[in-house]
């Protein structure tokens, strides 16, 4: 949302720095946007929900400069509380609020973990909640991940399946008794011990709202990195098309087919598109050739598109290859893998 300034001079020209501590982060905000929208355009990533100061996520405190509330008008006292969602600069700023963080900027830190609920939700997905003890000291991107760090084990990396915003950590974790790496975290987070969790991690993610339409492609349990960026869209302005292609081999892998379905119907630009192994004659190819096959007969514009793809290497690099040809820069195409299975 923007505000416009009565101003005798031309104020609407002004660009004020803001800092804040004790992040050491800065961004600049031209005059008439709040905080919260100048913080998401220089990809700073503030917690915040809902926009409009009842939430209070993106809460600070001012330390030196002026400030104005947007709902009453009134300018903020030093060492008074705002909302960044509510405020306006009047000058430089020097802000203190936790949780801020800068894109790109990943520090992965561990925390140590409440497990709130494991749920089977599918016949080989379990969604997995999670609760720090200080949430607010704590901040990522949408669809960045984690590792769930066990002792004497590799760390085990999932994607994050929540927005920022919200309170709980969720997780789509993939586990069957054959499987034993997964299986072994599903039984680390059912004894009833907290868990060591490491994150953000991932620079394929959303630090700010995209200027492009999206497309986002997932297979299988990829389908946890794109809730996580479709719950923070929602929460923004973003009001460009998303077309979501979900692929997986058998009808009962879609585990959260509902909630994709509920998206297309609650939100207008989300279109929900599935893509079932089980629905084509021949058999499923092992290499997501049908996912990329339909992916590619959207026929979008495809220099006014931001792909993002979360799955198994073989699906994301047959993916990136065929969106390349077709045209795709190389830079409006991100994906974890290009991160963590580079190819030589
Ligand atoms: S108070 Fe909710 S986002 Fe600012």
């Amino acid at each position: 949302m923007k505000f416009h300034l009565i101003a005798p001079n031309d104020m609407a020209s002004d660009v004020f720095r803001i800092s804040l501590s004790p992040a050491t982060l800065s961004f600049d905000a031209v005059a008439g946007d709040t905080l919260l929208t100048a913080a998401a355009q220089a990809g700073i990533a503030v917690p915040a929900a809902c926009r409009n100061g009842v939430c209070e996520l993106c809460e600070a405190r001012l330390i030196s400069g002026k400030a104005m509330n947007t709902r009453n008008q009134h300018t903020i006292p030093i060492a008074g509380r705002l909302m960044m969602c509510r405020t306006l600069a009047l000058s430089d700023l020097e802000l203190e609020i936790d949780a801020v963080m800068a894109a790109g900027d990943n520090q992965p830190r561990k925390f140590q973990a409440k497990v709130v609920d494991v749920r089977s939700i599918s016949h080989d997905v379990y969604r997995v909640e999670l609760q720090l003890p200080r949430r607010r000291e704590l901040s990522f991107h949408a669809g960045q991940y984690l590792s769930v760090d066990l002792p004497d084990t590799d760390p085990c990396y999932f994607s994050i399946a929540s927005s920022p915003s919200a309170e709980l950590i969720e997780l789509h974790i993939q586990a069957t008794p054959e499987w034993v790496s997964a299986q072994k975290v599903i039984d680390a987070l059912t004894s009833g011990e907290d868990v060591t969790i490491e994150l953000p991690h991932g620079r394929a993610c959303l630090a700010s709202i995209p200027e492009k339409p999206l497309l986002l492609v997932a297979a299988g349990t990829g389908f946890a990195q794109v809730k996580s960026l479709v719950d923070y869209l929602r929460e923004t302005s973003y009001d460009k098309p998303v077309k979501f292609y979900w692929g997986v081999r058998r009808h009962e892998d879609m585990y959260l087919r509902s909630l994709a379905q509920r998206w297309q119907e609650e939100w207008p630009p989300f279109t929900f598109l599935p893509v079932v192994g089980d629905d084509e004659d021949n058999e499923w190819s092992g290499h997501h050739d049908q996912l990329v096959r339909t992916v590619l007969a959207a026929g979008m514009d495809w220099n006014n598109v931001e792909v993002h793809a979360s799955g198994s290497p073989a699906m994301v690099y047959t993916l990136m290859d065929a969106l390349l040809e077709a045209g795709l820069p190389q830079t409006a195409f991100f994906s974890d893998v290009l991160e963590y299975a580079p190819r030589d």
